[in-house]
């Protein structure tokens, strides 16, 4: 057979049969929205590299927060920007903290929405690496004894979920291990299994101020070039027990995304990041695209390619869209 008998048009004629034949539908389900928290007061400052994107300070989240909730986006990713850094980040341990109490304040007020906060320490640090150095590079085993303190104090302020984001090894273990001998044994864990050391990430580390000071994030995160790295990174955080492993970027790494998918059985992330969502911004802004339509195509391809979740700052726009059509 072949054509004519096949011919593939029959099932593009509109979109009633267009729907029928679809394969892959974004839903407000699939949805976490990063949010970036201040400390101080009276704050809505736009990132300018984030179009819609703000720093809010706590006295004003809830505008915030509303609109998340009314849109029905489940979750959201917490990240700190606090008033006070120092050489290991101790600030992400203070009970206190910024982060903390964010924690607090969202879940007395919004107790339904889902709150996941980022477990790192380069917005925390005065030179903005991810943890404690030494020799000039990240201490990996220094760093994950403050990462003990820093989740814990977040899970008795009150997370839902704890996402580590600095690419330790043993960190996964670390936390689990942390969490269950202080009794917190349902608070899962989403690792940012293969996080690579991105040029996507520039907006993201103006937004939180996390640039480091010398040097790069080479020596802990992924190497572009590596796929089956990723594949051995995936499999040892699911042995050390997260819970959700992901994939960050998203769309240079969309092979990346769909080899976990096919080789393991676990819920799977996708972070559309800073990068990602500034170019789509920048493009639209100039008419060179239609913005919209290249979101919600980005946004597909994404859950196409085998993610089950997808952290974006669009979330609120696709919720939108979504919702009102
Ligand atoms: C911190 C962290 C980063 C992002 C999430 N957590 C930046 C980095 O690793 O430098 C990037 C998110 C984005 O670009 O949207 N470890
Ligand atoms: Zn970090």
């Amino acid at each position: 057979m072949g054509f004519p008998i096949n011919r593939y048009r029959r099932l593009r004629k509109n979109e009633n049969i267009r729907r029928l034949v679809r394969e892959t539908t974004l839903s407000v389900d699939d949805l976490i929205y990063p949010i970036f928290i201040e400390d101080g007061q009276n704050i809505k400052k736009e990132i300018p590299s984030m179009p819609g994107i703000y720093r809010w300070s706590l006295d004003r989240i809830n505008e915030e927060l509303d609109e998340v909730v009314s849109l029905g986006i489940p979750a959201v990713l917490l990240f700190g920007i606090p008033s006070y850094k120092d050489e290991v980040g101790s600030d992400t341990w203070n009970d206190e903290g910024i982060i903390q109490r964010a924690i607090k304040h969202i879940k007395k007020n919004y107790p339904n929405l889902y709150v996941i906060t980022d477990v790192c320490f380069c917005e925390y640090t005065s030179h903005g690496h991810c943890g404690v150095l030494h020799n000039h590079d990240v201490d990996n085993d220094l760093t994950l004894e403050n990462t003990r303190k820093q989740v814990i104090s977040h899970a008795k302020a009150g997370a839902d979920m704890v996402a580590p984001s600095g690419m330790m090894d043993g960190v996964v273990k670390t936390i689990r291990e942390a969490l269950d001998s202080a009794g917190f044994y349902d608070i899962p864990i989403m690792a940012y299994s293969a996080k690579y050391a991105s040029s996507y990430y520039g907006p993201f580390r103006e937004a939180a101020d996390s640039t480091p000071a010398f040097g790069d994030r080479r020596t802990y995160q992924m190497d572009p070039a590596n796929r089956l790295e990723a594949l051995r990174e995936v499999a040892l955080d699911i042995e050390e027990g997260a819970d959700i492993v992901m994939v960050k970027p998203a769309l240079a790494y969309l092979d990346i995304i769909r080899d976990i998918k096919n080789n393991f059985n676990i819920p799977l992330a996708a972070y559309n990041v800073s990068g990602e969502y500034s170019m789509i911004k920048a493009a639209g802004k100039l008419g060179w695209i239609d913005e919209k339509k290249v979101m919600m195509e980005t946004l597909t391809s994404i859950k196409r390619a085998g993610s089950d979740i997808i952290i974006t700052y669009f979330a609120k726009e696709v919720a939108r869209i979504l919702k009102n059509g």
